[in-house]
């Protein structure tokens, strides 16, 4: 295992009416001037935003709502924010939302406290931000476990790139099951299959070799491939959403990321779609995984093999180890067609006319990836999606 420094700031309060129950305190190590971040409104549709507004005002707090915050959420949408947090003098931000809302509000929540702008801070010059406004997440979305970490993925519209950017931890994280059951059920899969794609990026890292990460990621994969399942089988099922909700957190709070370095191209691949197309996270994921993986397998086909055994549950006995790795994967595609998530870009409305090869010419390419792939390989892949 690799050295490693395992910090963990965010206080994570978890179960039904668990806002209620731990707003009022939390509520009181903050000022009184509380930004309410949320986006294209969902949550007003469903009174999740009354509820916490309530609370907000039961507490003595002067709420200013910012709404509006889109799925991939736009640089400019950010700068928006951040100009009426200094305006209002904003003491606590509450993103009330899923990773678009949570991402947002981590980059408000720096660049309100910084005099120049944070994308050439971070990316031109390098540095990353020390100074925040305090934030906490209440989550009606789950999937990204964004609450858990101080990534933000960030769509700079002028520049084409949908990119992370460093902003600040959540102090604390409301995760109530019953805030995502109005989910849109493709929400919910597209969600839930990101987590899963969360662990596998971080599986396929390095070192690939037996390590303890590892082997709780081979137990959180099987428990988010179960209770997508029971989730098929009964949208409403309270008891498989809880436990996907925390698998999406156990995915992003570090604990699987212990002594690794992860992969995560298979993510610098969608989010480049994503900043071309706009598309849904989860759903571009799950068109790319299974073609990205049977580009690499062989890479590493030890890796690939065991993770066909110890998360798909498929037997090495009468195959060779290419074999067994092969049927990982296409027990991987066979889940993603089960889980009615897409397997073509066309499926998700993107057609020939996309410019897949500027998408893959700015794709970041990552260290933990098992193969150091050239964008002529990802513009490959990209085509082999359509
Ligand atoms: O905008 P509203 O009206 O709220 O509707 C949202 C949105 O359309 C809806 N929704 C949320 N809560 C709901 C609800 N609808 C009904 N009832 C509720 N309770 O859900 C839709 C999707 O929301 P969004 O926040 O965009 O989804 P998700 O949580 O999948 O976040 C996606 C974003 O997170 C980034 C992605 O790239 C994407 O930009 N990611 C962030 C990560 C991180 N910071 O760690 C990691 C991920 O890999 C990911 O890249
Ligand atoms: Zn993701």
């Amino acid at each position: 295992m690799n050295a490693f420094t395992y910090f963990y700031p965010v206080t994570t309060y978890f179960g039904e009416g668990a806002a209620r129950k731990h707003l009022p305190d939390e509520l009181g190590k903050y000022g009184r001037n509380v930004m309410l971040a949320y986006g294209g409104g969902s949550v007003k549709r469903v009174g999740i935003f009354e509820e916490i507004k309530g609370i907000l005002e039961e507490a003595g707090k002067a709420v200013t709502e910012f709404g509006g915050i889109m799925p991939n959420p736009t640089y400019a949408k950010v700068q928006e924010g951040a100009a009426l947090a200094r305006e209002k003098n904003i003491d606590l931000i509450i993103a009330l939302g899923g990773g678009s809302v949570i991402d947002a509000c981590k980059i408000i929540s720096a660049q309100a406290l910084l005099d120049e702008d944070i994308w050439d801070f971070e990316y031109a010059k390098g540095l990353r931000p020390v100074k925040f406004i305090p934030m906490g997440a209440v989550v009606t979305a789950f999937g990204t476990g964004a609450e858990q970490n101080n990534g933000a993925v960030i769509t700079h519209e002028d520049q084409k790139l949908k990119s992370a950017l460093w902003g600040a931890y959540h102090s604390f994280a409301v995760l109530d099951p019953g805030y995502t059951m109005t989910m849109p059920f493709g929400q919910v899969m597209s969600g839930a299959f990101d987590s899963l794609s969360h662990c596998m990026e971080t599986y396929l890292g390095t070192p690939r070799q037996d390590n303890l990460s590892d082997e709780i990621n081979e137990a959180v994969m099987r428990n988010i491939i179960k209770n997508i399942r029971r989730t098929l089988a009964d949208p409403q099922d309270r008891s498989a959403r809880s436990e996907l909700i925390w698998a999406a957190a156990m995915a992003e709070n570090g604990i699987l990321k212990i002594g690794k370095v992860t992969d995560f191209q298979c993510h610098m691949i969608e989010h480049q779609l994503g900043a071309y197309t706009d598309c849904n996270h989860g759903r571009g994921l799950a068109v790319l995984h299974p073609v990205l993986y049977r580009h690499i397998y062989k890479e590493d086909t030890a890796r690939f093999a065991r993770m066909a055994e110890a998360v798909w549950g498929i037997s090495p006995r009468g195959r060779t180890e290419d074999e067994l790795a092969l049927a990982g994967i296409e027990a991987l595609s066979d889940f993603i067609k089960e889980a009615g998530l897409p397997v073509t870009l066309g499926e998700m409305g993107i057609g020939t006319d996309t410019d897949l090869r500027a998408v893959a010419e700015s794709t970041v390419i990552t260290k933990g990836c098992c193969k150091k792939l050239t964008a002529e390989e990802i513009f490959e892949i990209l085509q082999e999606c359509l």
